[in-house]
């Protein structure tokens, strides 16, 4: 009887392990992972960085699965190893914890640093010197002896992620980073809002700063994004005083952890006054108007009647590796699928037999606009008319309507996250009477930070990201902060202009173009007064992102440079 039970047991297992690696290599392709060097033969150790997503283990993509799998050693700490179980056999890897977060002090001089900075962490400047030093020499052991070694590192390890440093320190040994998915994605499908400008932040207080939450507040086009909210009291003194009453504020907790996820939403004055109900530990805090027009609903709301559901799938950018396992689970069960050509073509293995439909992406123009209001110029510039629109708009929906009505489940596919510049967001205003939810993608911009393999958020004098285009680049370019371009078709002259009004133009910057197709993948290092002559008269595609900030000095290629 016993014998019968662990036998079940371990049956059911092998079939949820065999249909978990299925669903992650067989549809995820098993892309080789840009930057790596592929096919010489040797017997070549590597270090990667592995980006492990926020929360749940779905949230992992198929890269950074296939990474783990083949690592040789891995440093996680036991409650990540076994949430990994039913994904990765560990045997015959070597597990190691107790080397994560060891950034504190890297590279700082401990008899410079003040008794309290001293003391208010965990161990001392001079032990975490010698932790950082042990775990360096472990890994310059490992890769030196062939070994494949990987470092798991939650969320994305490049927005203000602890492990960065350890590029810095291996920088000689080509590290890779996997790129992984930011709580800021999972936070935002929460939310179900569509995001355009965006100002990555946390509340620092550093004296001389420009980009302190009260100057950046400022832009009120764009929705600022604080990470690290620990002190939320001071937080929304400071948010008081800087912002208007009224302007919609949303804290959204345990993203990306399904069936814990929780957001609360009000405006600046009422969470100033009253913050009781609102998770301090894990939070992330959204303030601007683009809160205004989030479908978020709380479970009280209570569900729609149908049974059916809507999902908006982010697939991720480039290879479809780089899709979660969750995005393809949607797939696995979706009953009609809209996705334009190219990412059908992307994911054909995992769409064949399905009811896949082409022509409804991007048909965010005039959406809830009134065709005979628009001047000629509003007008100018689509492939459509307003009328066209409009009734591709409305033929998605009634489409949509009627299968969630029958009980079926539909699938809008959006490439990198589809609520960051997403031209399907607006499906989430039409469809809002139905039961809807959007599945974070990974963005073009987590996967360009893994190409530059350095902390985007560990400028010298700032710590703030700006997501921007060419619509705010001239309003946001005051600060000099990091600035990520989402170039869409804007000139590239007319950036590298804009820039240079206000930037030095000694300012590192880099274009990624293709971030996250293996074999397309490239960066270009320059300066903003160097960076047309480089790019000269070549046609630049449609996917690139530009990027300028001092960040940029510790980049692994430019470290790697320099010391040549
Ligand atoms: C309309 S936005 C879509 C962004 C998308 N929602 C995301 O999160 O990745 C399109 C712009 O994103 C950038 N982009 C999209 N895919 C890219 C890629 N694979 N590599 C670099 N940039 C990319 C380009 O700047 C492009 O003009």
């Amino acid at each position: 009887m016993q014998r019968n039970g662990i036998g079940k047991i371990v049956g059911t297992w092998s079939l949820l392990f065999g249909f978990l690696f299925v669903l992650s290599s067989v549809c995820g392709a098993s892309s080789p992972v840009p930057g790596e060097h592929q096919g010489d033969g040797k017997n070549k150790g590597s270090y990667h960085v592995v980006g492990m997503g926020p929360g749940d283990t779905d949230l992992l993509t198929s890269r950074a699965l296939d990474v783990i799998r083949k690592a040789d050693v891995v440093f996680c700490k036991p409650e990540v190893k076994e949430k990994l179980s039913s994904y990765v056999d560990f045997k015959g890897k070597e597990v190691l914890a107790g080397y994560e977060v060891l950034f504190r002090f890297y590279g700082k001089d401990c008899s410079k640093l003040s008794k309290e900075e001293q003391t208010k962490h965990e161990m001392t400047c001079e032990q975490y010197h010698q932790k950082q030093a042990e775990f360096a020499s472990l890994v310059r052991r490992e890769v030196g002896a062939g070994k494949r070694v990987a470092l798991l590192s939650s969320g994305d390890p490049t927005i203000y992620g602890p492990d960065m440093w350890t590029l810095k320190e291996l920088h000689h040994l080509d590290p890779v980073v996997v790129p992984g998915l930011s709580s800021f994605n999972a936070a935002t499908a929460v939310l179900k809002a569509s995001l355009g400008e965006v100002i990555i932040t946390a509340p620092f207080k550093t004296e001389g700063r420009e980009d302190t939450i009260e100057s950046l507040s400022s832009h009120e086009k764009a929705t600022m994004v604080i990470f690290m909210p620990r002190d939320m009291e001071d937080l929304f003194i400071r948010l008081a005083k800087a912002f208007a009453a009224n302007t919609p504020v949303a804290i959204v907790s345990y993203a990306g952890h399904a069936g814990r996820e929780n957001a609360v939403i009000g405006t600046v004055s009422s969470f100033a006054a009253d913050l009781s109900g609102v998770d301090k530990q894990t939070s992330i805090v959204y303030v601007g108007k683009a809160l205004a027009q989030a479908q978020y609903k709380s479970r009280e709301a209570g569900s729609p009647q149908h049974k059916g559901k809507f999902y908006l799938v982010g697939m991720g950018p480039g290879d479809p590796d780089l899709a979660t396992l969750r995005a393809l689970k949607v797939i696995e069960k979706a009953d009609l699928i809209f996705a334009p050509k190219k990412i059908s073509d992307r994911f054909a293995s995992c769409l064949a037999g399905k009811k896949v439909l082409d022509g409804y992406h991007r048909l965010f123009p005039f959406y809830g606009k009134e065709c005979s209001k628009l001047t000629p110029e509003e007008k100018a510039g689509e492939r459509m008319s307003c009328e066209e629109y409009h009734q591709k708009q409305e033929e998605f929906a009634a489409m949509t309507r009627a299968a969630v009505a029958e009980g079926k489940t539909v699938a809008m596919l959006d490439s990198g996250d589809p609520l960051i510049y997403g031209p399907c967001a607006w499906t989430l205003t039409e469809l809002r009477d139905l039961d809807t939810e959007v599945v974070p993608g990974l963005s073009c911009f987590n996967a360009a930070n893994a190409a530059l393999r350095v902390g985007v958020t560990e400028g010298k004098d700032t710590h703030s990201v700006f997501l921007a285009s060419g619509w705010s680049v001239e309003e946001m370019a005051v600060h000099r902060s990091t600035m990520v371009l989402f170039t869409m078709r804007t000139e590239f002259k007319k950036f590298i202009d804009t820039l240079s009004k206000h930037y030095p133009l000694e300012t590192p910057v880099a274009i990624v173009f293709s971030a996250g197709y293996a074999d397309e993948e490239k960066v270009v290092h320059g300066t903003l007064g160097s960076i047309l002559d480089q790019v000269g008269e070549n046609k630049i595609p449609f996917e690139y992102l530009l990027y300028v900030g001092d960040f940029l000095s510790d980049s692994v290629d430019r470290l790697n440079h320099s010391s040549q």
